[in-house]
């Protein structure tokens, strides 16, 4: 790949965090702000401005950037080939809508997708958010089956709307900490995990179909299988701390889908383009056969603001469901995300997200032999997770210590993904990040775990009052 220039700068904090700057910013914006707006604990920094792969804050401290937009930036500096598609869109079309009036923007991408999208999917919802695309997969599930159950899995992220927010479990314990909606027609069952088992104790490595077992038992003893309408799972486990199932899941979870005619429904949001070293996670997988397929984040290629629903024609073909947006599929989006896909094709972004897989399991696997506060390191292509517990027989959750360990790690240049009460810590950089300046992160990152190991930080007795430490 093509290195564009200042790829391979390093970071380099030069004040204390936040440094002065950005902290007159925050005195003067924050009475307009609300809620977790206003609350600069996680990421004491204000941002200027980007170059190559680093964010640069107010007082010209750098970062190298590992939350690229928490991966809608998936390319870190905005490809010169999506920057120009997107603006002939502009110039072409303007702003239009494409749900009511048909255009070549549109048509153009869903070609592409048309082309790309694995098994039986042919058909394309327009859609502008992951949250929308999902709320949006509920309904095709309920109306293709004329049944009123979803399976989740716990531990997911799916959006902050009303619904998702019940069908989801991972921010319990922190952004949406007690402020969750319950609804009905969400039955949840643990996310494979081989671990942390939610009917064990102690660390893996545990059989992940444990949770099918479980599933099985549901089946029995609460719900019926034929008021199940599909199955709501992400291949790869984001926000839930980056877990990949393991083959013998996939296969019978595929069967139990078969077998009772759930359509399974793969939330491909924050895994799709590339993002786990394939077009798509589920081909990281043989026979993953899904029905309805998301798309958001890394599919807008770090341009506008895009989301899209794959469905097979059995689902989609003759839907009643209008789930337009005003801002799904707009022209210049849509060529963005054309031009990205293009990029992928182009090759070396899918060699270079398993590339950084690689370094970050070299880097940071051998710290499980030597820091006991290190449960577990894992990596699906260029997402990657660094579990903290507080001590290894009972792997009990250490929030604490990731919380230390993220600000030790922002000192030294490296902005990665942390939130209160949360025991893991993760990285989803730029899919295309040089590999010297992501092996410099984890190498920074090693180097603050062993420094937070020497004087640990006190843990609570549960995470509602991690998360109320970590916010004083
Ligand atoms: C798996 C998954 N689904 C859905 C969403 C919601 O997407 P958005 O924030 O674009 O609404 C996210 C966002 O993090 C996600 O990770």
């Amino acid at each position: 790949m093509s290195a564009p220039s200042h790829a391979t700068e390093l970071p380099r904090v030069q004040t204390p965090l936040p440094g002065p700057r950005s902290q007159a910013l925050f005195d003067r914006i924050d009475p307009h702000l609300t809620g977790s707006n206003a609350d600069h604990g996680i990421y004491p920094l204000a941002e200027t401005g980007k170059r190559g792969y680093l964010i640069v804050d107010a007082d010209g401290n750098t970062f190298a950037d590992h939350m690229s937009a928490w991966g809608a930036s998936p390319f870190g500096p905005t490809p010169p080939r999506v920057k120009q598609a997107m603006d002939a869109a502009w110039n072409q079309h303007g702003m239009q809508i494409s749900g009511w009036l048909p255009n070549t923007a549109a048509f153009a991408l869903v070609e592409k997708l048309a082309g790309i999208a694995p098994g039986r999917l042919t058909r394309v919802e327009y859609s502008v958010s992951g949250t929308l695309a999902v709320e949006g997969a509920v309904k095709f599930m309920r109306e293709a089956s004329c049944r009123p159950l979803i399976i989740t899995f716990g531990g997911q992220y799916h959006g902050e709307s009303t619904y998702m927010t019940a069908g989801a479990s991972s921010d319990l314990s922190n952004v949406s900490s007690g402020r969750t909606q319950y609804v009905s027609g969400m039955v949840m069952v643990p996310y494979p995990n081989r671990f942390r088992s939610a009917f064990r104790r102690g660390p893996g490595p545990f059989d992940d179909c444990e949770v099918l077992d479980y599933l099985d038992y549901l089946l029995v003893q609460q719900i019926h299988p034929g008021q199940v309408a599909g199955v709501l799972i992400e291949p790869v486990l984001g926000e839930g701390g980056i877990h990949a199932p393991s083959q013998a899941f996939w296969d019978r979870l595929g069967a139990l889908c078969k077998r009772w005619g759930w359509l399974l429904c793969l939330d491909e949001v924050q895994t799709c383009m590339g993002r786990c070293g394939e077009m798509f996670a589920m081909q990281r997988w043989q026979g993953i056969d899904p029905d309805l397929l998301l798309l958001g984040k890394a599919f807008a290629a770090g341009g506008q603001p895009i989301a899209a629903i794959l469905g097979t024609d059995a689902v989609m073909a003759k839907t009643e469901l209008h789930l337009g947006s005003t801002y799904g599929f707009v022209p210049a989006a849509c060529a963005g995300a054309l031009a990205g896909i293009e990029l992928i094709e182009a090759g070396g972004v899918l060699e270079n997200a398993r590339e950084l897989e690689r370094i970050f399991l070299e880097v940071l696997t051998p710290l499980k032999a030597e820091v006991p506060q290190v449960g577990d390191v894992r990596a699906v292509g260029a997402m990657a997770a660094v579990e903290f517990v507080q001590d290894r027989a009972s792997s009990t959750p250490a929030p604490a210590f990731q919380y230390a360990v993220h600000h030790a790690v922002l000192r030294r240049g490296v902005l990665g993904i942390s939130q209160r009460g949360k025991w893991h810590y993760r990285l989803q950089p730029a899919l295309t990040m040089h590999p010297s300046v992501f092996r410099h992160s984890c190498e920074a990152i090693a180097e603050a775990i062993r420094e937070v190991a020497k004087s640990p930080p006190v843990e609570r007795g549960s995470i509602q009052e991690a998360v109320a430490d970590a916010q004083r």
